[in-house]
């Protein structure tokens, strides 16, 4: 029985990725039927929105999306999309697993951990002020219900994947009452899992040890704005932001998408690495319940990572997005 799938090719080179992770899902005969709709710079063209309701109501009808990157103005411009899709539907925890690839040359040859991220408070909530035109504020918002569901998921994810330490990465020695908060809830509920190791690490410290001794971390679990910066520091540990998956995981629906951007300064050309838009397809199999295929894929994935040539030119390759995944399907 197939599930409507909704597609959001997203900007830059989110159509390029997108495209191809749907050949591969459609050639492992994913059970989807598969919705298209738009947000971002695209929606403008198509729907004069950047946000269509058409967009917003695919996703609530589905409950599950696939989602390439969409371009945030820097500075002035329109409040992210992201940001705004993760608040309508509450998806507060942003799962980002972080894994060296076979064959895939780095500095370190045995990283798995999961980062999770509070994905719907922090510094993100976007409550700003300009008190005058030379004074500006940014409000930290954090509520115990909000740590306390992160912080469950990360030791529920840790228990279900047999992983044996969950980190919490703030800075509660500065913050008292935010992260201070977020340390006690993470104290208080880690009694109630006993099988698993916490602890807990300054942020700055966290930063250094990752590029020291990444082996150390299992489970990262962290706010939302630490965690944004830390997924993009991992993802440079075990190849790049080409390579690393993610999922927005909420009560009634999950958006998969890569934790890169839309990386204008290569859109369009084709060179765009399909691997972490199609990890994060990965993951929503997984999610749906679709071990076998999910299996698969990645294993046809590992097996196309292993020729350097016919890899993308972010992993030191001669290979196109379209070429790459080629590979990918010959595998299959
Ligand atoms: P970015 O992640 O788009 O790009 C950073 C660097 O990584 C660039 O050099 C890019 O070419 C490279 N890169 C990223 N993905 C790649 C891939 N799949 N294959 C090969 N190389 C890849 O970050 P940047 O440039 O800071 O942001 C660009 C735009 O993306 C901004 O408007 C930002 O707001 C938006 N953004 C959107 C996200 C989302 O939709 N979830 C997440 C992060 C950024
Ligand atoms: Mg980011």
């Amino acid at each position: 029985m197939s599930r409507k799938l909704t597609v959001i090719p997203g900007d830059g080179i989110g159509p390029e990725i997108t495209e191809q992770v749907v050949r591969v899902l459609q050639k492992v005969k994913a059970p989807f039927e598969y919705i298209e709709a738009h947000a971002g710079l695209i929606a403008i063209e198509k729907h004069n929105e950047l946000l269509p309701d058409s967009t917003l109501n695919s996703i609530k009808e589905t409950g599950l999306a696939l989602k390439g990157p969409i371009t945030t103005p820097v500075g002035g411009g329109y409040k992210s999309l992201n940001v705004t899709l993760r608040q309508t539907f509450d998806l507060y925890a942003n799962v980002r697993p972080v894994c060296s690839l076979p064959g895939i040359e780095t500095r370190f040859s045995d990283i798995n951990m999961i980062i999770v991220r509070e994905n719907t408070e922090d510094l993100y909530m976007g409550i700003e002020r300009q008190e005058s035109p030379d004074v500006a504020e940014s409000i930290k918002r954090i509520t115990r219900k909000g740590c306390e569901r992160i912080v469950l998921y990360a030791f529920d994810l840790a228990v279900k994947l047999q992983r044996k330490k969950v980190h919490i990465a703030h800075k509660a020695n500065i913050m008292k009452l935010t992260d201070g908060m977020f340390l006690d809830v993470f104290r208080k509920k880690a009694e109630s899992y006993p099988q698993v190791e916490a602890k807990d690490i300054i942020i700055d410290n966290c930063c250094m040890q990752l590029v020291t001794k990444p082996e150390q971390f299992d489970v990262i679990v962290t706010e939302n704005l630490y965690g944004d910066i830390l997924s993009d520091l991992c993802a440079g540990l075990v190849g790049g932001l080409g390579v690393v998956p993610g999922s927005n995981i909420g009560e009634k629906v999950a958006i998969f998408e890569a934790v890169h951007g839309s990386a204008p300064d290569i859109a369009g050309q084709g060179k765009a690495n399909p691997t972490a838009l199609l990890q994060s397809a990965v993951m929503m199999l997984q999610h749906i319940g679709e071990l076998e295929m999910a299996n698969k894929v990645t294993q046809a994935l590992c097996e196309a990572l292993q020729h350097k040539e016919s890899r993308t030119a972010d992993l030191g390759g001669k290979g196109s997005t379209a070429s790459f995944t080629e590979v990918i399907l010959q595998n299959l």
